[in-house]
């Protein structure tokens, strides 16, 4: 047998587009929680003063030819004010649970499209996370997701009224024959009108998302867009590079460019549009967030707290407590939404008191969740902290990771020794480095999850 080495030339390019790692563990490896163990028990010993509150509304007007969340299209009769009604009683089941002590520092209703329901609807949820959860919205940071169409004045007169802090705007592009191939129904005319209507409600922090890596779309195409979302001054934007998921309605048979074409094309994309917002009073919060470095403080900044709880209510929605996380079977699987929300309305309250699916943190996967949260913002990981939290430093806990991404250049060395932070390349490579430090357990929990 020849076991002569051929030398590499190069080293062999790491692709940038793996998976947007935006929770750890995914929950595509949570698993049946066979004894069910209930929230009582799991919440008892938890620190509560500080807590994030979650509410998940599956119901969008479309169905985007890129998105593979947890999300329906439209509403049978009746659907939506049953899907209320479930959130109440999970609310009030979780909230006995919880007990007395709970505090929220920070509450988001996310979906699918929350701004599907109407006003009087949209009311009525705010009310779940006052009157039953005890969320003080007008005293916390609350931020809202709207796609355009929904996007009405009385929607978010409502919201504005009740405390809504940040409104996430999902625009995607603002040139219509883009929308068109992401399969993205709407027209940059109504999508103006949203934006209008937004700033009129006087909700301090606008956020637009936009999509880059779109079929057809060029630089030039590229910087029209970001400078129309420019025009609004928003306080934030979020720069998605464009993923085709399976089970959706974009396919790339057709694409006129390789995969390695696309990698590059986005990569250009993306530094492109770094560049020109940076150039343009905006600073780089993580790969795909930067903040209007003027942008008045909304208290909001620090919600991805290392350490705070997460409780979420909803059929889609994750909660958190130090050595669980969890959600209901039907948050895992994409596949027969229609019936699990059907499912999720027929529960019983005492269905809700208990957790069904989720995974364990261990200590392991504790320091693993904290570097991933720290190392891809781009203010990185204070070692203190972390050696505060473990009693060990990242270096020691990681050390083959994290040389092998330094060897790649993607660890700045000008950060010195107190802090962990990612060159601009790395940076750039977020979506490559993160699946890089899940765990061996986490990644065959994805893969068995994939090939079901
Ligand atoms: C919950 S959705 C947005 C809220 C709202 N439903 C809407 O579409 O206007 C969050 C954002 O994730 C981004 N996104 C979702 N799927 C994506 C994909 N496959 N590739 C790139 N970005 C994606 C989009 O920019 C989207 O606005
Ligand atoms: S991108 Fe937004 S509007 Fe489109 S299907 Fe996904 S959640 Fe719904």
């Amino acid at each position: 047998m020849n076991t002569a080495i051929t030398p590499a030339t190069s080293a062999p390019a790491v692709r940038p587009y793996q998976s947007y790692v935006y929770a750890y563990p995914h929950k595509t490896a949570y698993h049946a929680l066979t004894d069910r163990p209930p929230l009582r028990a799991l919440w008892a010993d938890e620190p509560k003063d500080a807590l994030s509150l979650y509410l998940h509304i599956p119901f969008c007007e479309v169905r985007c030819g890129f998105c593979n969340l947890f999300t329906r299209i439209g509403a049978p009769d009746g659907l939506t004010t049953a899907y209320l009604d479930a959130l109440e009683r999970q609310a009030d089941a979780v909230s006995e649970a919880i007990g007395d002590g709970a505090r929220f520092a920070a509450a988001a209703f996310g979906g699918g499209t929350p701004t599907f329901l109407e006003a009087a609807e949209l009311e009525r949820l705010c009310d779940i996370a006052e009157k039953r959860m005890g969320a003080d919205l007008a005293a916390v940071p609350l931020s809202v997701e709207a796609s355009p169409a929904t996007a009405t004045a009385d929607r978010l007169a409502v919201l504005a009224a009740r405390g809504t802090t940040r409104l996430s705007l999902g625009v995607q592009s603002f040139v219509d024959a883009e929308a068109r191939s992401a399969v993205r129904p709407q027209r940059r005319a109504d999508v103006e009108a949203a934006l209008a209507r937004i700033r009129e409600a006087g909700i301090p922090v606008l956020n637009i998302d936009l999509i880059y890596g779109i079929d057809g779309q060029s630089e030039h195409s590229w910087l029209r867009s970001l400078d129309a979302a420019l025009a609004w001054r928003p306080e934030e934007l979020y720069l998605y590079p464009l993923y085709v998921r399976p089970l959706t309605g974009l396919g790339r048979k057709g694409a006129a460019e390789s995969e390695a074409e696309w990698d590059a094309r986005r990569l250009r994309l993306y530094r492109l549009g770094r560049d020109h917002l940076l150039g343009r009073g905006y600073e780089q919060v993580s790969m795909r967030m930067f903040r209007r470095a003027d942008a008045p403080a909304t208290g909001g900044e620090d919600h991805a707290c290392q350490t705070d709880g997460m409780i979420g209510l909803g059929c889609g929605a994750r909660s958190y407590t130090s050595g669980l996380h969890y959600s209901f079977d039907y948050a895992v699987d994409m596949r027969e939404i229609r019936g699990i929300i059907d499912d999720y309305v027929s529960r019983p309250a005492a269905d809700f008191a208990r957790a069904e699916h989720g995974r364990a943190i261990t200590g392991d996967e504790a320091r693993r969740r904290h570097l991933l949260q720290s190392v891809l913002q781009a203010e990185g990981l204070d070692v203190a902290a972390y050696r505060a939290r473990f009693a060990a430093d990242p270096a020691g806990d990681f050390p083959e990771e994290l040389s092998r991404f330094a060897a790649r250049g993607w660890l700045d060395p000008a950060a010195g020794p107190g802090r962990l932070r990612l060159s601009a390349e790395g940076l750039a490579h977020s979506d490559a480095l993160g699946p890089e430090l899940f765990s061996p357990a986490v990644r065959a929990a994805m893969a068995a999850y994939e090939a079901k």
